[in-house]
């Protein structure tokens, strides 16, 4: 009989509610991705390289005009220059490139704080590696760094912290005070950092993202993950980037070498061109998401949910103990897509220890309007 590696984990609740949104019919502002597609100059030209033999694995470490791209955009947003041959990786998806940091990093027995509620994929990528994770809540409401809480879960075991600003689910961010904060904690330990920022373009209210990249002493201990499926409205292509300083970077490639080899090779093409054509795109994508956002958050506040505006990400929190305070938000996220046709993700199962009266669901808002209007409809409905 085969033993578990990982007997904690299910099926995810992003799959579930998503089965559920299909088998009812509810519209689905649960899993976070568009129901739009990315720019068609980006479609037309993975056809153009797969007619054009771009067919066969790309280099290892990614193609080299899309790592080139990569360093450029970076210099254009945090104004670093960062070398594309030794600092620079192309990954299958920010997810594979975050798992790869943690295989090379961490030891069995070592500790990895991660920031609650966290995304899903950091835990059983720890347990893997044969660390543990330690669960620092965010402090609520804002979801912000608890700094007290944080220093009394570092040990001499603590090897690494997880980042996660634009933050999913709550959408809150992280200032570069806060990095600074950070960088004077772990100054004298020996951490390393994995930044997971695959959010970064999705920042509003004329608000500068505070990068690792952009944080020379964080930096020098960072793997700083992003994702080209969020920046271009092309979840599906699964393909993002690492930046890392070299001897970061020479270790990561040892592990990505061997999970993957290499990102998809037209895809890799497609994005280089369309990078080089359109530097524009994540210049725009802070406008275009704001109007996403507000328009939700405009037309929901005729509803009885509360919630503030997010600072980031695709992403809206709602309170909903005005509605159902008698459910939980599982339930809540279940009565939601039963009941009134929109399907919601609940925050709690981002968390190890949810606080017991949590009563905030995720909707994402990386929607056509005509989705966004039926939703706020539906929602205001209740
Ligand atoms: C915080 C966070 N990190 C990583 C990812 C995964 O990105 P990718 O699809 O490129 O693997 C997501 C996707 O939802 C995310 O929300």
């Amino acid at each position: 009989m085969i033993i578990s590696k990982l007997p904690n984990v299910g099926t995810t609740i992003f799959t579930r509610m998503s089965q559920l949104a299909v088998e009812t019919g509810a519209l689905n502002l649960s899993q976070g991705f568009p129901d739009f597609d990315g720019p068609q100059a980006l479609r037309d030209a993975v056809g153009r390289h797969i007619a054009a033999g771009h067919n066969q694995y790309a280099p290892m470490t990614g193609l080299p005009a899309l790592r080139e791209q990569v360093a450029a955009k970076i210099a254009r947003s945090y104004g670093r220059m960062f070398s594309a041959d030794t600092e620079v990786t192309i990954v299958p998806g920010a997810t594979q490139g975050i798992f790869c940091a943690i295989q090379a990093l961490i030891q069995p027995g070592d500790e990895v704080i991660v920031f609650d509620p966290s995304y899903d994929s950091y835990e059983p990528s720890v347990e893997l590696a044969g660390g543990r994770c330690v669960h620092v809540p965010l402090a609520l409401p804002g979801f912000s760094i608890d700094w007290q809480r944080l220093q009394d879960a570092l040990s001499d075991k603590t090897r690494l912290i997880i980042l996660n600003s634009p933050h999913n689910p709550s959408g809150a961010l992280i200032s570069r005070a806060e990095l600074d904060q950070l960088a004077g904690l772990i100054r004298e330990r020996d951490i390393y950092l994995i930044s997971d920022e695959v959010y970064e373009h999705l920042v509003f209210d004329g608000i500068q993202h505070a990068s690792v990249l952009g944080h020379d002493e964080l930096y020098q201990r960072a793997f700083v993950v992003s994702s080209f499926g969020k920046t271009y409205h092309v979840t599906g292509w699964k393909t993002g980037y690492v930046v890392a300083p070299p001897a970061l970077s020479a270790e990561l490639r040892k592990v990505h070498q061997y999970v993957s080899f290499c990102g998809v090779t037209p895809l890799q093409w497609a994005l280089a061109d369309y990078m080089a054509e359109h530097p524009e795109h994540v210049e725009e994508l802070p406008a275009f998401y704001q109007a996403k956002r507000d328009l939700f958050c405009d037309l929901l506040a005729g509803s009885r949910f509360t919630f503030t505006r997010a600072a980031g990400t695709y992403f809206q929190l709602v309170d909903y103990s005005a509605i159902r305070s008698d459910l939980d938000d599982v339930a809540m996220a279940e009565w939601l897509t039963r009941e009134h046709g929109v399907a919601a993700i609940p925050v709690s199962v981002f968390y190890q220890s949810p606080p017991a009266d949590l009563r905030l669901v995720r909707f994402c808002f990386a929607k056509r309007e005509e989705t966004l209007r039926q939703a706020a409809y539906k929602l205001c409905a209740i």
